[in-house]
């Protein structure tokens, strides 16, 4: 098994560039089976659950080309209407095929997805979603058995802003008779971003970015180009290390806007940002200081795929910070790994509560989740000594040759395989 190797300590600095959004050709991806033709996506980065969101759109008929980071994708013939159990396990998304399938085969056997282990994660918003749109399910075991023989337009209230179960009404209403309207739509600018594709396509969706979003069905799309936005928890991770570690990086191809959300955070900390267009500078004091209070929410509010990598710059800032996570129960998983190196984190039902220390020190931990992965290689960049991360297929899902990337910028990390790890403890250096 893969790991990750840090010398933590050092000065990092210089320039980064930040890939196209995972969350956003995610759902992009499944949405071109509604489209019978080639569609041309680029700055698709390289990624685990792309791989595996490739797999099933070819395990159901797509031919498939990828050339450096341009995928094209021909869905102009789709020879089948399951997607396996396995494909299905590897990552939360695959729930989104579930209406792009249904809108193009007119039934669909699908098992529940898998995803980071960070909370219940539950499918009930997409499954009454769909179904309001025409489709009758039934749920049997760990399986669905799904038939939609025309998606027809209705009005969706959301009880949540659920990314996901927003994108998923947002393809299976592009091809239906009439119009839907999502009230309490997710505004995540993923949300946005596959709007535009679909847009390009033909499709008439008006107010993606907004609470409430209108999808004028059409009769069909035709293929189109589109470029993926940049990834901003791409981007805040790489805001986090430089918090930490740099005296000054610039991260460039960015879109300002989609980072409002986290700019206060970093401003309290005491880091100073400069926006130049795409690109933003950032600065660090000697040391961070605490910010009084974090709490996640749906876009516009304070990313929960934030939380744990700010939470890991906390670790050693001046003071005290509170972060109340209010999307996923289960997202704290990250906090007794981020003890291991010396931080003093606490958790109060949904709130943790950061004390930040002087120091930390290597250690060997584990990646609980992708993002809870991102913290554990901040904090180790920060330890002094040397630390071991295991499990980093975690990250592998969300970051395109992160330690290649922060090797650039200074950073002493590598990976290894466990045949080659040299077994010298933690706190030697
Ligand atoms: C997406 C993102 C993920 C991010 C999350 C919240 C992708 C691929 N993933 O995940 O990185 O952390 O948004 O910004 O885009 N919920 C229900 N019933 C449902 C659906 C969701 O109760 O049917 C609940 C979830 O359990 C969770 C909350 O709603 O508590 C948010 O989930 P949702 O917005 O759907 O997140 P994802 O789309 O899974």
């Amino acid at each position: 098994m893969e790991k990750l190797i840090i010398n933590g300590g050092r000065r990092l600095g210089g320039e980064l560039c930040v890939h196209g959004a995972k969350n956003s050709v995610l759902p992009i991806l499944a949405a071109t089976l509604l489209i019978k033709g080639e569609s041309v996506i680029h700055n698709v980065p390289n990624l685990t659950d792309v791989d595996a969101s490739i797999g099933i759109l070819e395990y159901l008929g797509a031919k498939v080309k990828r050339e450096n980071d341009t995928i094209i994708i021909n869905a102009g013939e789709i020879a089948k209407n399951t997607i396996p159990e396995d494909m299905m396990r590897e990552m939360r998304s695959s729930i989104i095929f579930l209406g792009s399938l249904l809108s193009r085969t007119k039934e669909a056997y699908i098992c529940y997805p898998g995803g980071c282990d960070i909370g219940v994660r539950p499918i009930d918003l997409h499954l009454s979603s769909l179904r309001k749109l025409g489709a009758s399910i039934a749920e049997s075991g760990n399986c669905l058995c799904c038939k939609a023989p025309s998606f027809h337009g209705a009005k969706i209230i959301l009880t949540f802003p659920s990314v996901g179960a927003t994108e998923n009404i947002i393809i299976a209403a592009a091809l239906s008779k009439g119009k839907t309207t999502i009230i309490n739509a997710a505004r995540e600018p993923e949300i946005s971003d596959l709007a535009a594709f679909l847009n390009s396509c033909g499709a008439r969706i008006f107010g993606a970015g907004e609470g409430t979003i209108e999808i004028e069905g059409v009769e069909g799309l035709k293929p189109c180009e589109h470029t993926i936005i940049p990834d901003r928890i791409v981007a805040a991770t790489y805001m986090g290390a430089a918090a930490m570690n740099a005296d000054e990086l610039t991260i460039n191809d960015i879109r300002t806007q989609h980072l409002a959300p986290i700019l206060p955070a970093f401003m309290e900390m005491g880091c100073k940002l400069y926006f130049d267009k795409n690109s933003l500078k950032i600065t660090s004091p000697k040391r961070l200081k605490r910010v009084k209070l974090i709490k996640t929410m749906p876009y516009p509010g304070f990313p929960t795929d934030c939380q744990s990598i700010v939470m890991a710059a906390l670790t050693k800032s001046a003071g005290t910070t509170l972060i109340n996570e209010s999307i996923f129960e289960g997202r704290f998983k990250h906090i007794s790994e981020l003890n291991r190196f010396g931080a003093d984190i606490t958790v109060n039902d949904r709130t943790a509560i950061i004390n930040g220390v002087k120091s930390l020190y290597g250690a060997n931990v584990f990646s609980t989740d992708l993002r809870g992965g991102a913290a554990m290689v901040l904090a180790a960049l920060a330890a002094e000594g040397r630390s071991t991360i295991s499990n980093i297929y975690h990250i592998d899902r969300g970051y395109e040759k992160l330690e290649e990337n922060l090797a650039l910028i200074g950073a002493d990390i590598k990976r290894i395989n466990d045949e080659k790890e040299d077994r010298e403890s933690p706190k030697k250096e």
